[in-house]
C-alpha cells in the first residue's frame, strides 16, 4: 500500500512561529529550559483578559441559550456594535474565527492564480503562506530602516494584477507604529489606482506612547478599505478566535456577497466569545494602562539589551509586543535558521527566525517576543547576548 497523497499546495503551508515548538520540545526533553520568545500570546505570561470580558461569556452560556450555530455573518448586536465603531453599515460587517479566519477568506475572494496581494516586508506569515497557497506571485513592498511602509516603492510596484495592499499597523514583527501622513498617502494611491487597501489594526490599542491611526480615518471616503481587528491582541484573549472584518468605501458589494457565502459554508463563530467582544467593544478600557506600562518597559529592556551586544541591532518597537532585530551572521552561521536553532540548542531561548516572516535567510533577522516578565526576559536575553558574544571569540 502507497502513502496517501496530498495536493501539491499544502508544501506551501508552513507556520514558523509553531514549527519551531516541534525543535524546543526536544531540546526542553533534553532537560533545558525553554525561554519561549517565539509566539504572541499574552496569556502565557501575566497578561489576562478583562474580567468583564470573562463574566460576559460566562452570562451568555448560563442557561444554554446561545450554544447553537450563531448566525453566520456574526451575532447580530456584535455586528451593530463593530459597524458603529467602524462607521460603516451591519450588511458590511462580517464575525470570524480569530482575524486568521478572515484573511483566509480575503485571499481566496479577491485572487486567482497569477494575482499578486502586496504586502509588506517583513510581514505576518500568514499572508505570506495565504498568498502561495492560492498561486499568488509574490509582490513584497520595502519598509524603510525604521520599518515604515515606503509609498514609492508601493507605486512602483503596483501592477495590473495586483487585487490589493496589505497595511500591517501596528506591526507584526516589527513593533513599528505607521504615521499618520503615509498612511495617507497610501490611501490616496490606492484609491487612485481603485485597488482595496486590507488594514490589519489587530494591535491598534497596544501603542506605547499616543495613538495609533487608523486607515479608515485618513483614507479617502470613496476609497475600498477593509478593516481587520479581533479580541486577540487588543483584548488579550486570543483563545476566543473572534475576529472581524468590516467594509468600507464604495464597490465593495461583490465582496459583501462573496463574504457572505464563506461565512455560510464554515457555518459560525463560537457565540458565547462573540458576546465576550460585545462586552470588551463596549466595557471600560482601563485594564489596558497597566499592561501598556508592562509592555513599554519590557520593549525598551530587549532593545536596550540587544543593542549592547556589537553584532545585534534592533529598532526600538513602539507597540505591540514584538522586535525584529539583525544579527551579523558573518561566517558564524550559514543564515537565520542556523542562527536560531543554534541558539536554542545552547541556550534554550527560543525565537523565529525573520524569513518566517518573509525577510532573507541571509539578512540575518530574528522576531523576538517581550511578553516574559522583566526577570525572565532578562534572564533569556543575557543568554542571547552570550551566545552572540561567545561566537565573536
Ligand atoms: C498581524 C496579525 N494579524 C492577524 C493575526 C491573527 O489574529 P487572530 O488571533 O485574530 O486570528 C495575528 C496574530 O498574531 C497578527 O499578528
Amino acid at each position: 500500500m502507497g502513502k496517501v497523497r496530498i495536493a501539491s499546495k499544502i508544501a506551501h503551508l508552513s507556520y514558523a512561529i509553531r514549527d519551531i515548538v516541534a525543535a524546543a520540545q526536544r531540546v526542553e526533553k533534553g532537560g533545558k529550559k525553554i525561554h519561549w520568545l517565539n509566539i504572541g500570546d499574552p496569556n502565557r505570561f501575566d497578561f489576562r483578559p478583562p474580567q468583564h470580558v470573562l463574566e460576559a461569556i460566562k452570562d451568555a452560556l448560563k442557561d444554554g441559550k446561545y450554544t447553537g450555530y450563531a448566525p453566520s455573518q456574526g451575532e447580530p448586536l456584535l455586528r451593530e456594535e463593530i459597524a458603529k465603531k467602524e462607521g460603516v453599515s451591519f450588511e458590511n460587517v462580517f464575525v470570524t474565527n480569530g482575524l486568521s479566519e478572515g484573511i483566509t477568506f480575503l485571499f481566496s475572494a479577491l485572487m486567482d492564480a497569477g494575482d499578486n496581494l502586496m504586502m509588506p516586508i517583513p510581514a505576518y506569515p500568514l499572508y505570506v503562506t495565504d498568498s502561495k497557497v492560492v498561486g499568488g506571485v509574490e509582490n513584497y513592498y520595502a519598509c524603510d530602516k525604521n520599518w515604515i511602509p515606503d509609498v514609492d516603492d508601493m507605486r512602483r510596484k503596483i501592477n495590473s494584477k495586483t487585487r490589493a495592499i496589505v497595511v500591517i499597523n501596528p506591526n507584526n514583527p516589527t513593533g513599528s507604529v505607521c504615521p499618520k501622513s503615509v498612511l495617507r498617502e497610501i490611501g490616496e494611491l490606492a484609491a487612485q489606482h481603485d485597488i482595496p487597501l486590507i488594514a490589519d489594526e489587530i494591535y491598534d490599542r497596544l501603542v506605547f506612547d499616543g495613538e495609533c491611526t487608523n486607515l479608515r480615518d485618513v483614507a479617502p471616503k470613496d476609497a475600498k478599505l477593509i478593516s481587520g481587528n479581533g479580541m486577540s491582541k487588543n483584548y488579550f484573549y486570543p483563545g476566543a478566535r473572534v475576529g472581524y472584518l468590516a467594509l468600507h468605501g464604495e464597490g465593495m458589494e461583490p465582496l459583501a456577497e462573496a463574504l457572505t457565502k464563506q461565512t455560510n459554508a464554515r457555518l459560525s463563530v463560537n457565540w458565547e466569545m462573540q458576546f465576550g467582544l460585545l462586552a470588551a467593544m463596549r466595557g471600560s478600557m482601563d485594564y489596558l494602562k497597566p499592561n501598556l506600562a508592562k509592555l513599554k518597559k519590557r520593549g525598551g529592556l530587549l532593545h536596550k539589551m540587544l543593542n549592547e551586544v556589537q553584532g545585534i541591532s534592533c529598532v526600538k518597537p513602539k507597540a505591540a509586543f514584538y522586535a525584529f532585530a539583525k544579527v551579523e551572521l558573518g561566517d558564524k552561521w550559514k543564515d537565520d535558521f542556523a542562527f536560531v536553532h543554534g541558539l536554542l540548542e545552547e541556550t534554550g531561548v527560543l525565537c523565529v527566525p525573520g524569513s518566517a516572516f518573509g525577510a532573507k535567510k541571509e539578512e540575518g533577522y530574528m522576531r523576538l517576543v517581550f511578553l516574559p516578565p522583566e526577570e525572565e526576559l532578562q534572564e533569556a536575553l543575557s543568554l542571547v547576548q552570550k551566545y552572540v558574544l561567545k561566537a565573536q571569540k
